[in-house]
């Protein structure tokens, strides 16, 4: 395509090990569509409070992926990579979140996996990317312990259907971020604005993911993960109060979902705060052994102590309230997405090498579940020297010594991207949202060239 003539001349990326796993990743929520085909989730609710997504747009079609799916594993097919990380909608398999399965919905999810065998690409399956059914919200959703283990049946009916062609499972999705943006600020559906009393949506998460992974193994199952979405957190000056705030965020967004899953215990004072009569016997089921441990990266946060009053922090894009104990600052001197997220590579060699040092000998070998940005554009070289100069942070971490076995982009194609709707893109692909046509981006065939020359 003529984009390449435009791309400026890099270095050849490092050479990956010969079994490092390649991939892409989507949700269901964000490209299937095929509304009415399915229960309704909580972000079919929150989509249709007017101010809940920036441009008013909804979900209900989407990419249409339900319909296109033929089209998009092409895509995946002839961008030559191992995988594709998609989500199973978990109300188009069960309209009530429990009880009657829909076997429509299931029928979707075993085409598409044999769609991908078929093309040669590997299926990585999500049981839960966010789309709660919404009956499960009426009786409290994941505030509701219930869940948990309704979400464990869920995860059985699944695998039952598709888990023998299925290579790799993903129980949850950044539970940090739905803990957050969906139940303490109300950015996210379910939309409840709770702060710190949204602890139990995370408790319950996690214990969620504890029994999925009991319910995978019984089911068979061998390649067992999670894709928790992990960030360094960087003081915004030596100052205590500065080191003490940052320190209090990362364990919210770090240490909270991290310690409990790889050291089956929370961090100190934490425990204490969730619910249930027996948090040991819950810490055991979280502490369930993993095959592999999936990050989500984006960015670094940069954190200080509260501002005064009024001259208000921000957390993704958020005015937030001022009883909050940290205050999220500006990174500057580094470039920033159409997002305003900054470009910060050598965080993601950071990280990395932060979780193996923090957790040693617990840490199993580690994925890259998500890593990408939102960029305008067709001839997107921004995506490009962003994912070039990841992949060079990643490869650093390896030569490290840490033991990273894939890296999936985040995303396929352009898609509803949450509370922004359509106006934020993601994907190497471009989508005409009125027609549906699908066209790769610069980017797209700058990875196929870079895929296609790591083969022997
Ligand atoms: C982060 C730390 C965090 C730890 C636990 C590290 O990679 O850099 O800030 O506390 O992981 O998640
Ligand atoms: C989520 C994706 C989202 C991406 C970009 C991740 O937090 O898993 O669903 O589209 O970030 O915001």
């Amino acid at each position: 395509m003529a984009a390449s003539a435009a791309t400026p001349a890099r270095e050849p990326l490092p050479s990956f090990p010969r079994d490092f796993l390649w991939g892409v990743s989507t949700s269901a929520h964000q490209i299937e569509g095929a509304a009415d085909r399915r229960g309704a989730s909580v972000w079919d609710a929150f989509t249709a409070v007017p101010g809940n997504v920036k441009d008013g747009s909804t979900a209900e079609v989407a990419c249409d992926h339900y319909h296109r799916y033929r089209e998009d594993v092409a895509l995946v097919r002839d961008l030559g990579v191992d995988a594709y990380r998609f989500s199973v909608s978990w109300p188009r398999v069960l309209p009530a979140g429990a009880g009657a399965v829909d076997p429509a919905g299931l029928d979707f999810y075993d085409r598409l996996v044999d769609e991908l065998c078929t093309a040669g690409v590997r299926p990585v399956a999500t049981l839960f990317h966010w789309d709660t059914p919404l009956v499960l919200q009426e009786t409290g959703g994941w505030l509701n312990r219930g869940t948990a283990e309704r979400f464990a049946d869920y995860t059985a009916v699944v695998a039952a259907r598709i888990g023998d062609r299925v290579t790799k499972w993903i129980t949850l999705n950044e539970p940090a971020e739905h803990t957050l943006l969906g139940h303490a600020l109300g950015q996210h559906a379910p939309g409840e604005r709770l702060l710190f009393d949204a602890l139990p949506a995370a408790h319950h998460q996690l214990l969620a993911h504890g029994l999925a992974v009991r319910a995978l193994r019984a089911a068979g199952a061998h390649d067992i993960g999670i894709a928790n979405s992990h960030g360094p957190t960087w003081p915004a000056s030596a100052d205590p109060a500065d080191t003490a705030a940052a320190d209090f965020y990362d364990l919210l967004l770090n240490r909270l979902f991290a310690d409990p899953l790889l050291l089956g215990r929370y961090p100190d004072g934490i425990a204490e705060l969730m619910p249930g009569d027996d948090i040991d016997a819950d810490l055991s089921v979280i502490a369930e052994p993993l095959d592999w441990y999936g990050i989500n990266f984006y960015q670094p946060t940069k954190v200080g102590a509260p501002l005064p009053e009024g001259t208000g922090g921000e957390f993704a894009g958020v005015a937030l309230p001022p009883e909050l104990p940290f205050s999220p600052r500006e990174i500057e001197g580094h470039p920033v997405t159409d997002f305003g997220w900054p470009v910060v590579p050598e965080a993601l060699t950071e990280l990395l090498t932060a979780f193996r040092d923090r957790y040693a000998d617990r840490l199993p070998p580690l994925v890259i579940t998500e890593n990408g940005c939102s960029y305008e554009g067709l001839d997107d070289q921004e995506r490009i020297a962003y994912l070039d100069s990841h992949l060079r942070a990643l490869h650093r971490a390896l030569d490290a010594g840490v033991d990273v076995r894939g890296y999936f982009v985040w995303s396929l194609i352009d898609n509803f991207e949450w509370a922004e709707g359509f106006r934020r893109r993601f994907g190497l692909v471009h989508v005409d949202h009125a027609t549906q046509t699908r066209t790769p981006k610069a980017s797209y065939h700058w990875l196929r060239e870079v895929l296609r020359t790591r083969r022997p």
